[in-house]
């Protein structure tokens, strides 16, 4: 897999900001600057040659929208999926939660456009609309599937929050084979990884896993403290939040480690290039 460009991550989370400052402060759902956030995204995949849709559904009485990006090719009763919820909280930019995760993939899936993989499984990006009231455009999703489509995916990765500013490096526990291609892919580089535990079920991958498709996912950390140890292996802040801006307008481009979003990244094209081979 490529090195992705971290350079390239941080410029479209800059674009992400740029839109929540012109839009009330904020991503959220129903609100304008989701909408806008959603274009942006889209305008890059199809102009790298996705096929794009955008499913709608409703939540509070407001319309809400999945994006959903297919590369072409590969066998289309194995899809690897990666999904990010791109919505913000009403009283955040969202740059970390979850800009991160959804910059991490568009570039992931443009570096996918770039070297024209031809993987024998098929590749499905997917943008979830209003994970902030409880996953409900990924549920929305997964509900809309018939039956022998959701046996089709061979696999569900989430990425929610890669860059949080005091990083933990954190894998989902939930699939052992998917566990451990990033858990390899880390170690390799001599950087520990712990098992999730803080957003347990938490996110988009929940109710992929509740309909029986096996998950795996990347996560530095919300509102839980970083403890000594933690520190001492990943030179952080004993006693401070992974994120501090968690859910705060404080979560703006500045609240980012680059080296975290760097290396989720590559570590996401190394799954996506081998899960899908
Ligand atoms: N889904 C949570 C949020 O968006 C954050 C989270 C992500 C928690 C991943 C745990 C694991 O607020
Ligand atoms: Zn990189
Ligand atoms: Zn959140
Ligand atoms: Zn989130």
């Amino acid at each position: 897999a490529p090195d992705v460009d971290v350079a390239a991550v941080k410029a479209d989370l800059g674009e992400l900001q740029s839109i929540a400052d012109a839009n009330g402060g904020n991503r959220a759902h129903g609100e304008p600057g989701y909408q806008k956030s959603l274009d942006f995204i889209k305008g890059k995949l199809d102009e790298a040659g996705f096929t794009t849709s955008v499913q709608e559904f409703t939540s509070g009485g407001k319309k809400g929208y999945n994006l959903i990006a297919d590369w072409k090719g590969g066998a289309d009763d194995k899809v690897v999926m990666a999904g990010s919820h791109l919505d913000s909280v009403e009283a955040s930019p969202g740059i970390n939660d979850n800009g991160s995760g959804s910059a991490a993939i568009l570039e992931v899936a443009l570096a996918v456009a770039k070297a024209d993989l031809q993987p024998s499984k098929h590749l499905r990006f997917a943008w979830w609309g209003d994970e902030e009231d409880g996953m409900v455009g990924s549920t929305h999703y997964v509900d809309s599937l018939a039956a022998d489509d959701t046996s089709k995916i061979d696999s569900y990765l989430n990425f929610d929050m890669l860059g949080s500013p005091n990083p933990g490096y954190f894998v989902y526990d939930d699939d052992p084979e998917l566990e451990k291609v990033f858990k390899d892919w880390y170690a390799a580089k001599n950087i520990t990884t712990e098992k999730e535990t803080e957003g347990d079920g938490r996110s988009d991958h929940a109710p992929f896993k509740d309909a029986g498709v096996r998950v795996g996912g990347l996560f530095t950390g919300a509102e839980a403290t970083m403890s000594q140890e933690q520190a001492d292996q990943w030179g952080g802040k004993a006693g401070e939040a992974f994120d501090p801006c968690y859910h705060s307008a404080c979560d703006k481009a500045s609240n980012i480690d680059d080296k975290a979003l760097d290396l989720n990244t590559d570590a996401i094209a190394n799954a996506i290039w081998t899960l899908s081979s």
